[in-house]
């Protein structure tokens, strides 16, 4: 598919300048129309040649499109396009592979697609995915394990996959509800209790298989997806405690000169040039989960470290080359690094400052 201009963008000369609560509109429109320039340059089906962050991008495209109808029409064939055309980048089967945290971005994002489109194919494929995932549920820690073939048990593959089952319980019919719901609650009380959320709110990277102890280093996209699940659980069952706990851990990822924000309270996430095109990533699970929560749940902290992050992007990692926003990897500037990834990244956090504000 050959991306079009959509017509938002072609107004936009004027109104680019400024990065104010009256503008994540038009800016991120400009981004995701940036982010389309590189939807099946390599791989028909798929942005540039990245496999499981088209799922994100595909995504991203799916939430500014519900916020916009009349955006909505101008890329829809993306997703019958994808659907179609991406697995044959893929040498397994569909949208399956060895890794159980790819499958559960694609089966995640596969369901804001249903939820834009109401397609059933694609929620009928979510639940494939699912199906794939779930059967790979109880490693001698609990849990899911990272890699199909065993091993480390990360945080990011088990997120996805409560997320994923707490989506379903949401999105099937109430016949079909229970058995989704048990598997995300089953899969939450395990994350919580083997210790991956610290005291300090904040998840470490998963679960050594050999001493059941958690490990590794924190991640913005281990405290994002958390959120979605969170608020896909809160609705599912009614119990506000999940949102509780989603607040906890995003007060400690948003806390200005935090672990995870600096100073003026950006994400440092690649300050210094420092992620390669999977680290870019992760910002991005992180703004929609804490758009979601927001939604669900309001607080200052979380919106305006949406809005700040919003303006610092758009001031200091911003080139405009005729026309064109070219956003780069760290949200406290400079620009640098630009990809389909770090398009999508700024696309995630200028749909939040956007959703949160209108
Ligand atoms: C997006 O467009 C599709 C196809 O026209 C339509 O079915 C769907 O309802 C639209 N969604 C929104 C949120 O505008
Ligand atoms: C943990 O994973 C490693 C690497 O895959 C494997 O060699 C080891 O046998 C596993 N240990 C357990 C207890 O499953
Ligand atoms: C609500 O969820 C929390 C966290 O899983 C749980 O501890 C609590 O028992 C639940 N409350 C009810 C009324 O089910
Ligand atoms: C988050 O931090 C604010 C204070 O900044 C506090 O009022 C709130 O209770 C904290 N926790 C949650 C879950 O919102
Ligand atoms: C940020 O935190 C460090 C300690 O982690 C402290 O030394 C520094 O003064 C703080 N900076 C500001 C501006 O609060
Ligand atoms: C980036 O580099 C500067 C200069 O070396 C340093 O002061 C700053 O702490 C670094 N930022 C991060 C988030 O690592
Ligand atoms: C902006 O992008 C153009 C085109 O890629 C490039 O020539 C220029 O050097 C960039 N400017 C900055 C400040 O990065």
């Amino acid at each position: 598919m050959r991306p079009i201009l959509s017509i938002s963008s072609l107004l936009l000369a004027t109104t680019l300048v400024s990065a104010d609560d009256a503008s994540y509109d038009v800016n991120a429109v400009c981004t995701c129309d940036q982010m389309m320039r590189y939807y099946g340059t390599s791989n028909n089906g798929l942005w540039g040649g990245s496999w499981w962050q088209s799922a994100i991008l595909m995504a991203s495209l799916a939430d500014i499109s519900s916020l916009d109808s009349s955006y909505n029409g101008t890329y829809f064939d993306t997703y019958s396009n994808t659907y179609s055309n991406a697995p044959s980048f893929n040498s397994y089967t569909g949208f399956l592979d060895d890794f159980y945290d790819d499958e559960g971005w694609w089966g995640n994002a596969w369901l804001t697609v249903y939820d834009l489109t109401k397609n059933p194919d694609y929620l009928n494929l979510a639940i494939s995915i699912y199906n794939d995932i779930s059967g790979g549920v109880n490693t001698p820690c609990g849990g899911l394990y990272w890699e199909k073939n065993g091993g480390y048990i990360a945080s990011i593959a088990n997120e996805l996959y409560i997320a994923l089952a707490a989506s379903l319980a949401n999105r099937v019919s109430s016949d079909q509800k229970q058995g989704y719901l048990d598997a995300a609650t089953t899969g939450w009380d395990w994350f919580f209790n083997i210790g991956v959320v610290g005291d300090d709110w904040l998840v470490v990277d998963g679960v050594d298989n050999n001493t059941c102890q958690p490990t590794g280093n924190k991640y913005s996209y281990n405290q994002g997806v958390i959120l979605t699940a969170a608020v896909e659980l809160a609705t599912a069952t009614g119990n506000s405690t999940y949102l509780d706990l989603a607040g906890n851990i995003a007060n400690a990822t948003t806390a200005t000169n935090g672990t995870f924000a600096d100073e003026n309270g950006v994400l440092k996430d690649c300050a210094n040039d420092s992620c390669d095109i999977q680290g870019a990533m992760f910002k991005g699970p992180l703004f929609r989960g804490l758009r979601q929560l927001q939604l669900a749940s309001p607080h200052d902290n979380w919106k305006d470290f949406i809005t700040t992050n919003a303006k610092s992007l758009w001031n200091n990692a911003l080139n405009v080359t005729n026309s064109e926003c070219n956003t780069g990897s760290a949200f406290m500037g400079p620009m640098t690094g630009v990809n389909e990834v770090t398009q999508g990244s700024a696309l995630d956090c200028l749909v939040a400052a956007w959703a949160v504000t209108s």
